[in-house]
């Protein structure tokens, strides 16, 4: 896989970026939350923790998805990813997520990725798979499951995808654990690298304080000086560490979709006691790359805004 963008696309985002200088606010990421069904039970998990608080239907259909992605492309987004639940378990029609992930392609869209815990199969015909781990061994499992680690490691030997990274969500349970996981990360030949996020209460019982998110940053920022391929910017880190961030979000850049068709830019929980303490990372690179900061823009685009040849 080449990692130099076409010109095309990289004029598109050039474009995308001039224009928001002068006010045109088009969403460039286009978040498809396809179905809340999961087949794991994560302790921090907001959709799993609120199974009866979410509107129905609990999966999108095939003619809805597609519908979303024509639709969120004509209103500008080239970067397409499959959330959930487990968006690998989604299945409709007769069509599953690789049917999703080939249509983004025919549709235009410049990169289509998705999330996974990692336990089922991968898509290979994805531009970028997201897999979860949030831990060495017994940490994971504690936050996961039994076996769930395992299963994860066994499937990623099966593949040859060229472009999978970890997403470690840090909690309670994990807040010690980042050179441990980043270990694991830098030793592995399927994982091209670690994204760390803090957990986005609910609930609030595993939540860090802001004392003890200092020391997982300073962690990062010195494994980032040690060569170990944590993905975050330096600066977004830092951005990770600033209170009540909804201020500061461009809500604008990333659409997101729920299962009901409900649209949201940002993410659902715009203006709520959770987006004051959102600790998504992609949020603080969203902003630096609006803001046009090199590094966000060129560790970004390295990752997320290529497709395969
Ligand atoms: C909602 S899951 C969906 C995809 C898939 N089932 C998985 O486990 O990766 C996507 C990512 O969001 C993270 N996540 C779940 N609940 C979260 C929360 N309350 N705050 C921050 N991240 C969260 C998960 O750890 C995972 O990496």
């Amino acid at each position: 896989m080449s990692e130099l963008l076409s010109v095309g696309q990289m004029g598109y985002y050039a474009s995308w970026f001039l224009k928001s200088k002068v006010g045109s606010r088009r969403p460039l990421v286009n978040t498809m939350l396809i179905n809340f069904n999961c087949n794991l039970k994560c302790k921090h998990c907001s959709i799993s923790g609120n199974a009866e608080k979410l509107p129905s239907p609990s999966q999108m259909s095939w003619g809805d998805a597609e519908r979303e992605m024509r639709d969120f492309y004509e209103k500008g987004a080239r970067i397409l990813f499959f959330e959930g639940g487990e968006p690998t378990l989604w299945v409709s029609d007769g069509k599953d997520l690789g049917d999703l992930i080939r249509l983004g392609r025919e549709i235009g869209y410049h990169v289509v990725g998705y999330t996974t815990n990692g336990t089922t199969h991968f898509f290979e015909e994805s531009d970028v798979i997201s897999v979860s781990l949030d831990g060495p061994r017994e940490v994971h499992d504690e936050i996961r499951g039994t076996g769930v680690f395992d299963k994860l490691m066994s499937n990623l030997e099966g593949t040859n995808h060229p472009n999978i990274f970890a997403n470690m969500t840090i909690m309670q349970q994990n807040k010690d654990e980042v050179r441990r996981t980043a270990e694991i990360v830098k030793g592995h030949n399927h994982i091209r690298g670690l994204m760390l996020n803090f957990i986005t209460p609910p609930p609030q019982d595993i939540a860090l304080s802001l004392k003890e998110k200092s020391k997982v940053v300073e962690e990062a920022l010195r494994l980032k000086k040690e060569g170990y391929p944590i993905l975050n910017t330096t600066k977004a880190l830092r951005e990770l560490l600033k209170e009540d961030y909804g201020k500061e979000c461009p809500h604008w850049v990333s659409a997101f979709v729920l299962p009901d068709c409900s649209h949201y830019y940002g993410c659902p929980m715009e203006n709520t006691e959770a987006c004051k303490q959102c600790g998504f990372d992609a949020v603080r690179e969203y902003r630096l790359i609006t803001k046009g900061n090199v590094s966000a823009i060129r560790e970004m685009s390295k990752r997320f805004a290529y497709s395969k040849p």
